[in-house]
């Protein structure tokens, strides 16, 4: 069994950088049902940092989890048990609002009001001043790529899904928080609109802007981020870089001739010919071996290159060992 002593705690050692986010075997189990007495559990022992800077991305299949830990992360709920820490405070604490920015999953914004007016309710949530707001409310449209007239003339009924997005986007970075919490926010967003997310992601982070959010979309996820972390049916299955983690499968693909074709089978289970008579697949063993193996046999190797998997492919392999062990 565990002893308290095992379990990552809150403490922080001087000598390491300071997370900004830091939390400690967090758990959710939601009560549903007419007397309560069913129970989901949504998150199940979540332990993880994030530091000062840094661009994290949550990634994880549908129901895995990922909303439910950023709104543990805002206070937005509570957590079954567990503990964390978010700016030195302990989650849920009211004095970290003001660093804070928050683009939820599905913005709930005010149909009737124009997206000048919603960023002027937004900012006087934050009680920023008039003077302020009538400088940084246009600077916000454009790095959304809103235009001043569509924010100022048309109400938010009349927005599409993109321009909704945006606007909630600029919504997020009224108060100029520290970090960012952004739940799925290309969604919606057409080729160039994710290009232009990117974009913004990109400059908040290099003015030093702390960046946590949850993606399906792997590909932006792997030019974004500094480190990554996939959760599964509530499991935090790994975390780190994404050389780390696309590092650990590192495989070479050789191509070549000659040798002897029951050998060359046991080091490169998927060998097969490729159009020029080359043998050519992926090796499975030690590569100076092979390469010793093969002068042995005869056998000449044209080409080998580091072949990694993509987040995608190591995405899924990660959530399919998740579903096995459940199975
Ligand atoms: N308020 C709630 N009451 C009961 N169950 C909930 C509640 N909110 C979420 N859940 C359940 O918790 C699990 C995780 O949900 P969550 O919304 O965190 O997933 P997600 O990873 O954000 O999914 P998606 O990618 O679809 O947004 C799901 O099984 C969901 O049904
Ligand atoms: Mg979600």
């Amino acid at each position: 069994m565990k002893s308290v002593a095992d379990a990552p705690s809150t403490e922080l050692n001087s000598q390491e950088p300071q997370p900004v986010i830091l939390t400690s075997e967090l758990r959710k189990v939601y009560r549903t049902g007419f007397w309560l007495n069913q129970k989901v559990v949504s998150l199940k022992s979540c332990s993880l940092r994030v530091y000062r800077g840094e661009t994290f991305g949550l990634l994880g299949p549908n129901g895995a989890g990922k909303t439910t830990l950023l709104k543990l992360l805002l206070g937005i709920i509570r957590p079954t048990s567990g503990r964390g820490l978010l700016l030195g405070k302990p989650l849920g604490n009211g004095s970290v609002k003001h660093h804070i920015g928050y683009l939820s999953e599905n913005p709930y914004l005010y149909d009737y009001l124009t997206g000048w007016e919603f960023l002027q309710f937004a900012a006087g949530l934050f009680e920023i001043p008039r003077s302020v707001q009538r400088q940084r409310i246009p600077q916000l449209l454009e790095l959304v790529g809103l235009s001043s007239q569509d924010a100022r003339k048309k109400i938010l009924r009349r927005y599409s899904k993109g321009m909704l997005q945006r606007v909630a986007m600029a919504q997020a970075l009224i108060n100029d928080p520290d970090i960012v919490f952004l739940d799925e926010p290309m969604s919606g967003l057409d080729p160039v609109g994710r290009f232009q997310m990117r974009e913004i992601i990109l400059s908040l982070k290099e003015q030093g802007k702390t960046i946590f959010f949850n993606s399906h979309i792997l590909s932006e996820v792997e030019q974004i981020c500094d480190r990554v972390a996939i959760l599964a049916k509530g499991d935090l299955v790994c975390s780190g870089s994404i050389n780390e983690l696309l590092g650990k499968n590192n495989a070479y693909f050789v191509k070549g001739t000659g040798g002897d074709w029951e050998v060359l089978q046991k080091w490169i289970p998927s060998i097969q010919f490729a159009p020029d008579g080359c043998w050519q697949g992926k090796l499975d063993g030690e590569p100076y071996d092979f390469l010793a193996s093969l002068h042995l046999m005869g056998g000449q190797i044209m080409t080998m290159n580091l072949s990694r998997p993509s987040l995608e492919e190591f995405f899924i392999q990660q959530v399919e060992k998740t579903q096995k062990s459940f199975q």
